[in-house]
């Protein structure tokens, strides 16, 4: 006899369970929690907006919502195109000049913005000029660059974000540029992603509340002389993608997106950020195994959640070339991208085609005007509120050159390394160095800017620089002849044919080769172990350890690594990630005042896990958990991790 559930079989009731539960679980733009705290729209702007918009041709409209890139458009080319805004990806500088002065920037930026100021249109709107400002304003030479996110995070120090926004801010506006591309809000849950250096933690709170204060830093008071719009980015799952693959895919529950991926997001929204950058990632919700593809097509979670459920009344731009990637576009034809909610469209060479294939598709009924007009209502809307409307940003007021290295912004820059260094070991309690004697370091990365800055460091892949490039700053090795002084300290970039006993103490530095994106990628199922992909580094320290003479090693690095073998040669060793400018604020933290007593401790705590494997925690197991870091009083004897076969080929489990 079939038994019978109110009145349905069981299989039948079975299956209504089971979509129930579904149900119940699948996320729909109204399940997303509602953002707090934006400013409600200005009626005296709103109203300034609707009588420029309406006073628009189509060209003039699409024109507004073209970013090149300034290696492929002339200032006057802004004025005969209408074109809303320009950008200089990493390693775009004046006249392809890197060493350009502030005053080569603040002349290209007038020259803009003239153009942009000299159209037919009925009313002018000027151009507003993006940039990569991510650590510190990293394309000028000579700017102090501060550490990368995933130091910033281990500070654990939303205050300090907000001091860093500001001078950040200052360094921009010096050069005539009115809109950073940062703070990067990803919430990286695997570190074999080349970018997690972007990212401030795994941890979502902590994202969120640095997403807030970085973006009230940046933009302070929208409209006044040191503020730049900032961009909360890359909307939205970039840093939970499967393997970390760049520009792979987020594979969780939109449940888990809104959890996680967006937390930063909701910081950011309070802040009353005013631009989001849509991410290169696609998603699969795993509760519903629905495929929604790449992020830049997906009118669900631009559209529906991210303008209409979260009240998003910014401009949302694609990332670089980043409409290509939704099926059926190029670089420069996308109505599917517009449509599904993007204001502007990042086009950096093929801007010509972009204009009238765009054109086209509202004569022909592909994009409809009313999106079109919700776009440059956004780009307007944003643009008024920066104040561009107001003044040039390169003869308006403006902060002076000097904020680019002052020695203020110096001083943030190095409290804020000593702040970002995890001390995760320290046995026998060798640090502070007290050191009698002369002190050798050792290790390339200790004489390197381009390895302790990181990528997106005057190029894009932060290479093809040398220390000579970075002139107001200090690398470890500099630092450390600085604070001791020279003829008490000594280098050796391998410690060959290095008697190590005639000093009192070791420091070595192990670091990366500058990357960005995905060619910082540490593909599965490639080790995750440093010295497998670094073995100088083992190499030096083993030529320098296990003497009698005390060594320190200090770890650059843009996300956590399997380092056991490194950290079972040291007695202590130091987590200090891409530091940046201001090697002092490492030394800072290694050697004691000149009274003998320690100057600072260490208050970093990790904000990711650190594997103790090769291949991740997943298998590898975790050695310290967020959270985790020493201070000079926690007097714990860490002593021999364990010490796996080196595996360089990871097995499939352990993604
Ligand atoms: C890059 C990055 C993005 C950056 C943009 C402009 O590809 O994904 O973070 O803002 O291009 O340089």
């Amino acid at each position: 006899m079939m038994k019978v559930w109110g009145g349905l079989t069981r299989p039948k009731a079975m299956l209504c369970l089971a979509a129930g539960l579904l149900a119940s679980s699948v996320a729909t733009a109204q399940t997303w929690p509602k953002a707090t705290g934006q400013q409600p729209l200005d009626p005296a702007i709103e109203a300034r907006v609707k009588a420029i918009v309406a006073g628009m041709t189509l060209e003039q409209k699409v024109g507004q919502m073209a970013q090149p890139d300034i290696r492929s458009i002339k200032p006057d080319e802004v004025r005969r195109y209408y074109i809303g805004s320009i950008l200089n990806g990493g390693g775009a500088w004046p006249a392809m000049n890197m060493h350009s002065s502030v005053d080569d920037w603040l002349k290209l930026s007038d020259a803009f913005y003239r153009a942009s100021m000299s159209t037919d249109m009925k009313v002018k709107v000027p151009v507003i000029w993006g940039t990569d400002a991510v650590h510190g304003h990293n394309n000028i030479y000579g700017a102090t660059l501060f550490p990368h996110n995933v130091g910033l995070g281990a500070a654990h120090d939303p205050a300090l974000m907000t001091r860093i926004g500001h001078a950040t801010a200052k360094q921009v506006r010096a050069t005539g540029i009115t809109w950073a591309f940062a703070p990067t809000l990803a919430v990286v849950q695997n570190p074999r992603w080349g970018r997690s250096y972007e990212s401030y933690s795994s941890d979502p709170a902590l994202v969120r509340s640095y997403g807030e204060a970085m973006v009230k830093g940046l933009q302070g008071q929208l409209g006044s002389p040191t503020s730049v719009l900032a961009t909360a980015k890359h909307w939205l799952g970039d840093g939970g993608t499967f393997h970390g693959i760049d520009q792979g895919d987020a594979r969780t529950s939109e449940t888990n997106l809104y959890r996680t991926h967006a937390a930063g997001y909701y910081g950011a929204l309070k802040a009353n950020v005013q631009t989001v950058m849509v991410s290169y990632s696609s998603f699969t919700d795993t509760a519903t195994g629905k495929k929604w593809g790449k992020m830049h097509g997906n009118a669900h979670l631009v559209g529906d959640v991210l303008k209409r459920r979260l009240g998003f009344d910014g401009l949302v731009v694609s990332d670089w070339n980043g409409v290509e990637q939704v099926p059926g576009c190029t670089k420069w034809h996308c109505p599917q991208a517009i449509n599904a909610g993007i204001d502007m469209v990042m086009v950096p060479d093929d801007w010509k085609q972009f204009i009238p294939a765009t054109v086209q598709d509202v004569r022909a009924g592909r994009i409809p005007m009313s999106r079109i007009d919700d776009a440059v209502t956004r780009i307007i809307r944003v643009k008024l509120k920066s104040g561009l409307f107001d003044a040039s940003p390169a003869t308006g007021q403006h902060p002076g050159a000097e904020v680019l290295h002052s020695a203020e912004v110096r001083e943030l820059a190095r409290e804020a390394v000593r702040k970002s260094l995890v001390l995760l070991k320290n046995d026998r309690n060798v640090l502070p160095l007290r050191p009698q004697g002369k002190v050798l370091v050792v290790g390339k990365g200790a004489d390197s800017l381009p390895m302790q800055a990181g990528g997106w460091s005057l190029t894009w892949q932060g290479d093809q620089t040398k220390t000579s490039d970075y002139p107001n700053a200090d690398t470890l090795l500099s630092a450390m002849k600085k604070s001791l002084g020279a003829n008490r300290v000594d280098y050796s970039a391998d410690g060959v044919g290095v008697d190590v006993r005639r000093y009192s103490a070791v420091v070595m530095v192990a670091a990366e080769q500058p990357y960005a994106e995905g060619k910082g990628d540490i593909t599965f199922p490639a080790t995750m172990r440093h010295s497998a992909r670094y073995p100088n580094d083992l190499k030096a320290l083993n030529r320098v350890s296990g003497k009698g003479v005390p060594v320190v090693t200090v770890l650059y690095s843009g996300r956590p690594v399997s380092a056991n073998d490194l950290i079972n040669r040291s007695d202590a060793f130091v987590a200090a990630w891409l530091p940046g400018t201001e090697g002092l604020g490492i030394a800072d933290m290694l050697l004691a005042g000149t009274n003998g007593k320690r100057a600072y401790d260490f208050t970093g705590r990790l904000s990711f896990d650190w594997p103790a494997g090769d291949c991740l925690p997943r298998t590898g197991g975790v050695q310290f958990r967020r959270g985790y870091g020493l201070s000079l009083t926690s007097h714990k004897h860490l002593g021999k991790l364990p010490e796996k076969v080196l595996v360089m080929a990871c097995p499939a489990e352990s993604r």
